[in-house]
């Protein structure tokens, strides 16, 4: 069997340099970041694809600057919107399987339940609306897409939340953490590693099986104030050099902490469809939290 080909956009990204070295175990890899391949450039996004060959093509990149976009909306959605939309185009005329990543932030957060993948979209900020047109431009152009819809997501590349409260915590005696928005904190390793399987079982031979939108994430829910003082808990755990303690981390209702995007208060996605394709159980959230804490190497 001839190597699969595979091209990744977003290479530097916490969910792209997480799957850099799997998807390169897995054929020949081209991977860009915006340096190689800037998404906002529709010549230069097709020749990239085209220049591939690939089988395969797999989507990390995005307009991640959630509150920003809120102001940049031409070039969220350009990256967000349009970009998926090309990459749509081009993997249906190379006859080759797209591989994107979804977010909660196409949800308001308002259902009292998880969310499952064919729940209504109804996003509160341009950042998900610009996430909802990529998603629904994937699907209506390449037959062939798996949609992998993620939320909370943290890796050792680039920035997230858990970075930036283990960096609080070594300068700052008091942290004030919202209370009221819930979700699971997905590491960018787990992403990674469900993408791969499903590329090694479902895509190369080419299976309906992964065909259309799966929810990603860990078991289990908590809220950011939790999220932190797991954070926090684990990093005193393993002796990082810590100036906060838990008890000075103040929980707080999302009014008290005022930004330009709404973000929804429920962001739990349902994994029912994931686990009964992958055919195993996802960890509990905590589990691949503590490996990331040490990890990365404390001031
Ligand atoms: N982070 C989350 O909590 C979260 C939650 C739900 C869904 N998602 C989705 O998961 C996927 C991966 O996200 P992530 O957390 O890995 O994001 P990330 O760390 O922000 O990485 C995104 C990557 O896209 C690149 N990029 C942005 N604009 C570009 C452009 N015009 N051309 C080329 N590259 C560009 C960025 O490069 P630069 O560094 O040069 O800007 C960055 O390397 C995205 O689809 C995102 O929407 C993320």
């Amino acid at each position: 069997m001839t190597a699969l080909r595979i091209v990744l956009l977003g290479k530097d990204g916490q969910v792209g340099a997480a799957l850099q070295p799997r998807l390169a175990a897995l054929g020949d890899l081209v991977a860009h970041n915006r340096a190689t391949c800037d998404l906002g450039n529709p010549n230069q996004l097709r020749q990239a694809v085209r220049a591939a060959h690939p089988d395969l093509i797999v989507n990390a990149a995005a307009y991640t600057a959630v509150d920003k976009a809120e102001s940049e909306h031409e070039l969220c959605w350009r990256v967000n919107a349009e970009a998926p939309k090309i990459l749509a185009e081009e993997a249906k005329a190379a006859g080759a399987w797209l591989v994107h990543y979804s977010t909660d932030y196409v949800f308001d957060g308002s259902k009292a339940a998880p969310y499952v993948e064919a729940d209504l979209p109804s996003p509160l900020s341009v950042y998900g609306q610009s996430k909802r047109a990529g998603d629904d431009a994937i699907m209506a152009t390449a037959p062939n897409h798996t949609i992998l819809r993620v939320s909370w997501v943290y890796g050792l590349a680039g920035r997230n939340f858990a970075k930036t409260i283990l960096k609080f915590a070594c300068e700052r005696d008091e942290l004030r953490i919202v209370n009221d928005q819930f979700g699971a904190p997905t590491s960018a390793d787990l992403i990674a590693d469900v993408t791969t399987d499903i590329a090694r079982r479902f895509i190369a031979p080419v299976s309906d099986r992964a065909r259309g939108t799966f929810n990603v994430a860990p078991s289990g829910r908590t809220s950011w104030y939790d999220y932190a003082l797991a954070l926090v808990r684990e990093a005193k755990a393993q002796n990082w050099p810590l100036k906060l303690s838990q008890d000075r981390i103040v929980p707080i209702p999302t009014e008290q902490y005022p930004t330009p995007a709404q973000r929804p208060k429920n962001s739990v996605l349902d994994t029912a469809k994931i686990r009964a394709l992958l055919g195993t159980d996802l960890p509990a959230w905590q589990v691949p939290l503590r490996d990331f804490v040490a990890r990365l190497s404390h001031p």
